[in-house]
């Protein structure tokens, strides 16, 4: 069954650990993060990006394969499928099709229109028992399309989009999606600090989680990080084992490669990247 990422987020923040969202783009994506949470027993969050989800035949589709993997691989632990970076429409959009929880990031509108929308979809999600994920203070790179410029969360607007009852939030304290460059700064833990302060108890979000070092992770998750987003990690993982077996050249005479065993050595770097990561954010026999 797909719950709401609430009460795992929640929990996390009490327990000072983080639940990983990994997001998903195929079937074997979603197959390899949903076995290794059950193998270790540890909640976990899908992310699926606008973009992952026309690319799976639209959001009905997702959730169709996602509750059938539950119901066929016989998942018990707690799983939210969660759209990523959603737009306001889009939000609505995996509202209606089944997810049990969405991120709005309004955070490229001024200010009292993203609390207006925000606000919009809180009554939505509350009504229907959904998690909200809101953001201020864009996350830097580019993913899927969506560009940020990586602006650090003004504090006093996080209270305002926090105070509207979202279940998490987002803020900017430096993240960047993808690859972190040479000489970034790191993390603002004096943001993060600083935004902690003004939301209280609320889980807070971070993205960008590919190379974050793992002191800086650690610290987050002390200072009121309960869910971290990982995308490219997996990525790379996928595509470096995929390379490898093409490399090797075990095509089957004929009749190329077999694509079921083409895929095989990726699913199995992904497990292992969601493996690394959940024992890294210590969500491992916490579900
Ligand atoms: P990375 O691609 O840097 O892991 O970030 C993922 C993310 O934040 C998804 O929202």
């Amino acid at each position: 069954m797909l719950v709401s990422a609430k009460e795992m987020l929640n929990k996390a923040r009490e327990g000072k650990y983080a639940v990983g969202q990994f997001n998903i783009n195929n079937l074997e994506w979603t197959k390899a993060i949903l076995l290794t949470a059950q193998e270790n027993n540890s909640p976990v969050i899908l992310g699926v990006s606008e973009g992952a989800g026309k690319y799976m035949c639209g959001y009905k589709t997702v959730v169709g394969m996602v509750k059938g993997m539950i119901e066929e691989l016989g998942i018990t632990i707690p799983v939210a499928l969660h759209l990523d970076h959603g737009s306001f429409d889009g939000a609505k959009a995996c509202i209606e099709a089944g997810f049990s929880s969405v991120m709005f990031d309004g955070s490229h509108y001024p200010i009292e229109e993203n609390i207006a929308k925000t606000k919009e979809l809180v009554a939505t999600c509350n009504e229907l028992g959904l998690s909200l994920e809101a953001e201020v203070g864009s996350i830097g790179g580019e993913e899927d399309g969506v560009v940020g410029a990586g602006e650090c969360a003004d504090p006093d607007e996080c209270k305002s989009i926090a105070d509207l009852g979202v279940t998490m939030l987002a803020a900017g304290i430096g993240n960047i999606h993808g690859k972190y460059p040479e000489n970034w700064a790191g993390l603002s833990f004096e943001t993060l600090e600083a935004v902690k302060n003004k939301v209280g108890d609320m889980p807070l979000v971070l993205h960008g989680g590919t190379g974050i070092p793992e002191d800086m992770i650690k610290k987050a998750i002390s200072l009121g990080v309960a869910k971290i987003n990982v995308n490219t990690e997996c990525q790379l993982a996928f595509q470096e084992a995929t390379r490898k077996y093409i490399e090797a050249g075990k095509d089957q005479e004929g009749k190329g490669f077999d694509p079921r065993k083409l895929l095989a050595p990726g699913f199995e770097a992904i497990k292992a990247t969601v493996k690394e990561k959940m024992e890294l954010f210590g969500s491992i026999n916490k579900a």
